[in-house]
């Protein structure tokens, strides 16, 4: 246990826990930004995770991204998790199509062994679709699958980045500059104290949404991250973060 002790990074993932009052955390080797196999050690991490924690019958709800595409391309089948539903957290959010969350989904599920379910929501939506989609039967279904996931396994971007990969509107990119936002997760922009400052209008998920009696794990990496990670989790939605030691180190010393 001594070695294990050193070895590991168990020092790191004490510091975050108390920096980002997070009740769990795991650190990776290496920094994502500069090796691209290190989203896979996070993938192999948050698989583990997922292992120990969950149980058969439960729904687990999935964001987009590389980090998660990453997940996904690593999953196990869950043996002791059988009959699980996975459900994309929201609606589109402008990903391509191999780092949207409905793709990531469906791949999980079909390594877990589970059952999957899918939104078919274009995006950016208007109030009146917004309105008229929430209220078709089919939809609402799944709605409620996603609001009552008993797992969230998300990603963290910068506010920035997401905006650009998103091809963001002129008047919300000027809102997301202008409301200096930091961070992004599940559409939301954070500025550096977690106050929300834009929210991309689609269904699914809401931060409401994400109470205590849920797991949530954010699995985000790489130093150039790190502003971003410590903004997200001033609001404290989520209760376990997976990330690499680019992003820890640069947390641990600078924020
Ligand atoms: O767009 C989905 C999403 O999960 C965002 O909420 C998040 O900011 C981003 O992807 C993270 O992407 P990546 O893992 O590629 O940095």
């Amino acid at each position: 246990d001594f070695i294990k002790e050193v070895s590991g990074f168990s020092v790191l993932e004490q510091q975050l826990k108390e920096i980002l009052h997070v009740d769990h955390v795991i650190v990776v080797p290496g920094n994502s930004d500069e090796l691209d196999w290190v989203k896979q050690e996070m993938g192999k991490a948050s698989v583990n995770y997922l292992k120990t924690i969950l149980k058969a019958n439960q729904t687990i709800a999935v964001t987009g991204g590389t980090s998660m595409a990453a997940v996904a391309e690593v999953m196990l089948p869950l043996d002791q998790a059988s009959n699980c539903m996975f459900v994309p957290a929201r609606g589109g959010l402008g990903e391509r199509m191999e780092n949207q969350a409905n793709t990531i989904c469906a791949e999980m599920a079909k390594k877990a062994n589970g059952q999957y379910r899918l939104l078919h929501v274009p995006d950016p939506l208007s109030e009146e679709s917004y309105q008229m989609i929430i209220g078709e039967p089919s939809v609402g279904e799944i709605l409620e699958l996603i609001r009552d996931a008993h797992v969230v396994i998300h990603g963290i971007g910068d506010a920035l980045t997401m905006a650009q990969r998103r091809k963001t509107s002129l008047d919300n990119t000027k809102k997301i500059i202008n409301g200096h936002a930091v961070s992004e997760a599940f559409g939301y922009y954070f500025d550096k104290d977690g106050k929300v400052v834009h929210k991309v209008r689609t269904v699914g998920l809401q931060l409401e949404d994400l109470h205590q009696s849920k797991c949530v794990i954010a699995v985000a990496g790489g130093e150039s991250k790190a502003k971003a990670i410590y903004s997200y989790f001033k609001q404290g939605k989520s209760n376990v973060l997976i990330t690499d030691e680019g992003a820890a180190n640069k947390l641990a010393r600078d924020i």
